[in-house]
């Protein structure tokens, strides 16, 4: 195929701005799926997606569009998955990418997203073409929000393209601004090949599917390949293109977009971002921006019923299959008895998977608090890493305790720049540099534990700043930190699956926090409920829950006094025995509540 005839594009949009609609449009207008076939919002293929309207895996389709000019041009269009827990693989998918179309609700303005994306898309240097959408709405206002993408990211508004993916307006103008504006791949066929993998994923049928740019060179069926990131060979047994439906092809040069299958057994082999070439005359350089995605959030998980351990162990298998960035070993709890501690990248990929085992495999799980990765120096000097405050050794052993840093970035109008000081200052932050731009905007960069920004610091952010906020994260490395850790005891008893790592500046609230929702939770019982929040021996935070008397006296109308409180004495032995010997069974929904805590 001509390169020259070749555009490949992406669309960015905040959440609901209308990416999935305009992309069936799309579809739909190029020929590429019949009104009829059309199945609501294409591209988004797993129900979970389209009920939480979030794309989360990125996929490539096949359109071909016949241009004013009388040449017919073949667009691929590479979906992108909308949320900062995949911003990887958002840029890796811009990376295969020559030009996007940055789409915009006009009813609501550029908001957080579409701040975050488009920064992607200018360090990537794409073309970016402004698409106002939702201007069949009464109170879409187009013209102010080309005047936000002006004023926001620099861009020309007289370039932006008023559509709508509902009614269909703009569609074509659009595809013709594909054609003009977005740039033919570069990249020789004749050079040795270089692929970008931008998405990979586990088919039951033919194994690891993956998708690839070619950038330069050509590939072809039975070829011998190379992934350089972990040097291993293989041989391709598919090629093929998405037009929308999988379709075979012989082969692939430079500028095209498509899948191929080989012998890779293993997904975490087709790592997103790695460069694949010819095995036998290999590229010198591979594609830069490579990174291996290592899971940032560990949280345990347990079945409900101790009986699905097996089926929860059965159920990890097969989606690891599909999602090669979570990671799982067994773990067991005193409290809650065997299950698994798994990696994600996020919090949004950790209620995904959650979310998936419960509905795919209807499974019923609790979830344990989610926790980042901790760096421990004993006083003999050794590291080791802790994903679990059970695993940490002794705290006489311990010499101190490191934390992961990240380097935050947030854009925001000036205006929320107070409310968002105070959040970065609640949650352990350290200024670094605040700029302020010519447009109401600002730039603030903090130093913050991945902690603190995991929990709900982006929702916080968010609604602090009503949607305009936008953030970008990245590892810094570690960093000693006054770290404790915090026990739950249920009447004296340590709850083994409660314990939380916390910052000693934290301690007394969290501590607070967790026993006063405990206290809510737990049902009041024949004796009395003590919930303690102890760091080591020390209690920094106690509940009771208040026995259920039951009215012994009831019957002693107003008579002897001594024989009620006799009665009432033997009522107060009865409760000491049964604390004595009674062992609380505390509540499923307890954990689940605590850990609900964000
Ligand atoms: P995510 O996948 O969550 O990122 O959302 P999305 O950006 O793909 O948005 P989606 O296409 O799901 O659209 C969000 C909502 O806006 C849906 O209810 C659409 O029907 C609606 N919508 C999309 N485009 C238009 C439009 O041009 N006009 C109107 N009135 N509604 C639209």
């Amino acid at each position: 195929m001509d390169p020259r005839y070749i555009r490949n594009f992406s669309i960015i949009a905040h959440i609901d701005h209308g990416k999935s609609t305009l992309a069936d449009r799309l579809l739909e207008f190029t020929g590429a799926i019949t009104s009829r076939e059309k199945r609501d919002q294409f591209l988004d293929s797993m129900d979970l997606e389209r009920e939480r309207g979030i794309t989360i895996k990125a996929a490539a389709v096949r359109l071909w569009y016949r241009a004013a000019d009388g040449r017919e041009y073949l667009l691929n269009l590479i979906d992108t998955p909308g949320h900062v827990d995949f911003s990887y693989e958002v840029s890796r998918s811009l990376a295969a990418s020559e030009g996007v179309l940055l789409l915009v609700d006009a009813s609501q303005g550029v908001e957080a997203q579409t701040l975050a994306n488009a920064y992607l898309a200018l360090e990537n240097n794409l073309e970016i073409i402004p698409v106002l959408n939702k201007c069949d709405l009464a109170n879409a206002d187009p013209d102010k929000t080309a005047e936000e993408i002006r004023e926001i990211l620099g861009l020309d508004p007289s370039t932006a393209i008023r559509a709508s993916a509902k009614t269909g307006q703009g569609i074509e103008e659009i595809l013709e601004a594909i054609v003009n504006r977005v740039p033919p791949p570069r990249g020789r066929s004749t050079d040795p090949l270089k692929m970008l993998i931008f998405d990979s994923w586990f088919d039951p049928y033919v194994g690891t599917v993956v998708m690839i740019r070619v950038l330069a060179g050509s590939v072809h069926r039975g070829q011998r390949i190379l992934l350089m990131a972990t040097g291993k060979t293989y041989e391709v047994y598919q090629l093929g293109v998405f037009n929308p439906y999988a379709t075979p092809v012989e082969s692939l040069s430079a500028g095209e977009v498509g899948f191929l299958t080989a012998t890779i057994k293993n997904l975490a082999d087709a790592m997103i971002g790695d460069t694949i070439t010819d095995a036998l005359n290999p590229t010198p350089t591979p594609f830069p921006g490579f990174k291996k995605i290592k899971p940032m959030v560990f949280s345990g998980f347990y079945p409900v019923d101790p009986g699905d351990y097996g089926r929860l162990k059965e159920a990890l298998e097969k989606l690891r299959l599909n999602d090669s960035s979570f990671t799982y070993e067994p773990e067991t709890s005193a409290a809650l008895g065997f299950g698994f501690r798994l990696g994600f990248l996020g919090l949004l990929h950790l209620e995904i998977i959650k979310e998936r085992l419960e509905r795919e495999y209807e499974l019923s799980l609790l979830a344990t608090a989610p926790t980042v990765v901790y760096k421990v120096v004993t006083t003999r000097g050794e590291e080791i890493w802790v994903d679990n405050p059970l695993k940490l050794p002794p705290w006489g052993k311990i010499e101190h305790l490191e934390e992961p840093l990240v380097r935050v970035e947030i854009h925001t109008p000036a205006e929320y720049l107070g409310n968002i000081l105070s959040l970065c200052e609640d949650r352990r932050g350290r200024q670094v540099e605040i700029r302020f731009f010519p447009n109401q905007k600002a730039l603030i960069i903090y130093e913050m534990p991945l902690n603190e920004i995991l929990m709900d610091f982006y929702d916080q952010l968010k609604s602090l700043s009503r949607g305009y906020a936008s953030m970008d994260y990245e590892m810094l490395g570690y960093r000693a930190s006054a770290l404790l850790q915090m026990d739950l005891m249920v009447n004296g008893e340590p709850i083994d699956a409660l314990s939380v790592i916390v910052h000693k500046d934290k301690a007394y609230r969290w501590g607070r926090e967790l026993t006063e929702r405990l206290q809510k939770i737990i049902p009041r019982q024949m004796f009395e409920v003590v919930i303690q929040a102890a760091i080591g021996s020390r209690v920094i935070a106690r509940e009771r829950v208040a026995p259920l008397r039951k009215n012994v006296t009831a019957k002693c109308y107003g008579g002897d006094i001594t024989r009620k409180r006799k009665l009432l004495e033997r009522q107060k032995e009865g409760k000491k025995r049964m604390k004595q010997i009674g062992k609380i069974q505390i509540p499923q929904e307890a954990f689940l509540a605590v850990f609900g805590m964000r």
